[in-house]
């Protein structure tokens, strides 16, 4: 793989100014983006009424444990434009959550706004090992999805030759990989394995494909994904993070020199870690859940927002701005299995130390004879693999499983295909539990 490391000229020089330096300016922009909130969005002047508490409250980086949580119903409550706070006709851009789980959230940005989001996604992109001039497959999909326009902004900030391809057709990604030679490729992890597996069916090796380096996020992916796409396409994996409520991809980035989490871009997006039982701040190098203030947003500031990702906040390394450790998964998508707690990531970290099997799978929740049951669906990396040699792998997996997380579940092996693909984020959980 190649070296991509940028250098330190072109680096924004926030990124490696002192722990002082950064604090100063989180605390001048945080007075004002909580006095810009309470002012202009009368979601936030009743929140903090009721709380007891005003924006001049705050006078150190501490004080905003002072003032509530904004939660995602709390934005379902104001649907569609109640958080704003400039007039709509100051709204240049509007995005929205899918909404498949209840109402869409939607989220509005000023030409400032899109101009930051630029900035931050340009300079994640740059973290990466992309400069000026390099061409990028992008391959999130564009739409009320924030991905692929948001990557787009910060590959124009940045300079690069943008390829905007979108999710699907895939044979059609591989097509133009190998026709226009990208050096980049921005797209979940998910749908990077159904990218090579057409490779695969196109008779091509990937780590022949012109690609030096992939930048994942919008899902969590483990450590061990990476090392099987890192081989696979003979490029380094990048971890990118970020969600619509915040701005969209960007607000955080792993540096490709170092791989060793994501660098939070803590001069937009000011980060906590909370219990998420108790609501208590934890300290820096503790688990909890991710909590998230803008320090600069115009049309949506946002306030003390829960994203129910888990993560823990660690020192700077290739940068000064603090590191998120990748993400564990969301408080949402934990299951309780008999007792357990066990999260998609950790069963697919056992998965890739697996022989036999494709980096390809679903859990299947369900109740048979009222008892919690989760059956892994998955599938053989040889697809001639006979059905002995997939009930063996199927085997090993939940032996695995067992030792390391200390469940039993059923797997089956499919064949090649027998795993739903993902174009976009993969749908890891299939609920069949009766609903009591
Ligand atoms: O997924 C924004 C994005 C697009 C990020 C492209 C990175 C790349 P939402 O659709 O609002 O926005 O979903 C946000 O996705 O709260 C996390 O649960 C999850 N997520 C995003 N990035 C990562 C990541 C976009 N790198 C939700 N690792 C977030 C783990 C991630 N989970």
């Amino acid at each position: 793989m190649k070296d991509l490391t940028p250098s330190k000229a072109s680096l924004d020089p926030i990124e490696v100014a002192s722990r002082d330096e950064i604090e100063a300016l989180q605390l001048e922009r945080l007075k004002w983006s909580l006095a810009h909130a309470y002012t202009n969005v009368p979601f936030y002047k009743s929140s903090f009424d009721a709380a007891g508490v005003h924006p001049d409250d705050l006078t150190s980086l501490a004080d905003l444990t002072k003032f509530p949580f904004t939660v995602k119903t709390d934005l379902r409550a104001n649907y569609p434009f109640g958080m704003f706070a400039v007039p709509r006709e100051q709204v240049a851009r509007i995005h929205a959550s899918s909404g498949t789980t209840g109402q869409p959230t939607v989220v509005g940005y000023t030409q400032n706004d899109l101009d930051v989001w630029g900035q931050v996604v340009a300079r994640s992109l740059r973290a990466a090992g992309l400069k000026r001039g390099d061409l990028l497959h992008n391959a999130y999909g564009y739409g009320l999805f924030t991905g692929g326009l948001g990557i787009h902004l910060g590959a124009d900030a940045l300079g690069l030759s943008t390829v905007p391809i979108s999710g699907g057709m895939t044979p059609r990604q591989v097509r133009l990989i190998e026709d226009f030679k990208p050096t980049g490729i921005t797209v979940t992890p998910s749908y990077a394995l159904s990218i090579l597996d057409e490779f695969a069916n196109q008779g091509l090796d990937p780590r022949d494909c012109s690609l030096d380096v992939g930048i994942f996020g919008a899902e969590p992916w483990t450590n061990a994904m990476r090392r099987e796409i890192e081989d696979a396409f003979d490029m380094h994996a990048v971890d990118i993070y970020g969600l619509s409520e915040i701005m969209g991809p960007g607000v955080a980035n792993e540096c490709v020199e170092t791989k060793d989490g994501l660098h939070i871009w803590e001069d937009h997006f000011y980060p906590e870690i909370i219990n998420p039982e108790t609501g208590a701040l934890v300290a820096d190098g503790e688990q909890g859940e991710l909590v998230f203030t803008s320090l600069t947003k115009e049309a949506f500031p946002i306030i003390r927002y829960r994203t129910r990702d888990l993560t823990r906040l660690l020192a700077g390394t290739a940068r000064s701005m603090r590191r998120m450790e990748k993400i564990t998964g969301r408080s949402d998508d934990m299951i309780i299995l008999r007792g357990v707690n066990v999260f998609p990531t950790q069963i697919e970290e056992v998965l890739m130390a697996t022989d036999g099997l494709a980096p390809h799978f679903q859990l299947e929740l369900s109740t048979p004879d009222r008892m919690d049951q989760m059956r892994v669906l998955t599938e053989a990396s040889d697809p001639s693999l006979g059905a002995e040699g997939r009930a063996a792998a199927g085997a090993a997996l939940a032996m695995g499983i067992k030792q390391s997380i200390g469940i039993s579940v059923k797997v089956d092996v499919a064949g090649a295909g027998g795993v739903a693909r993902s174009e976009g984020k993969a749908v890891r959980i299939l609920d069949k539990r009766a609903k009591l």
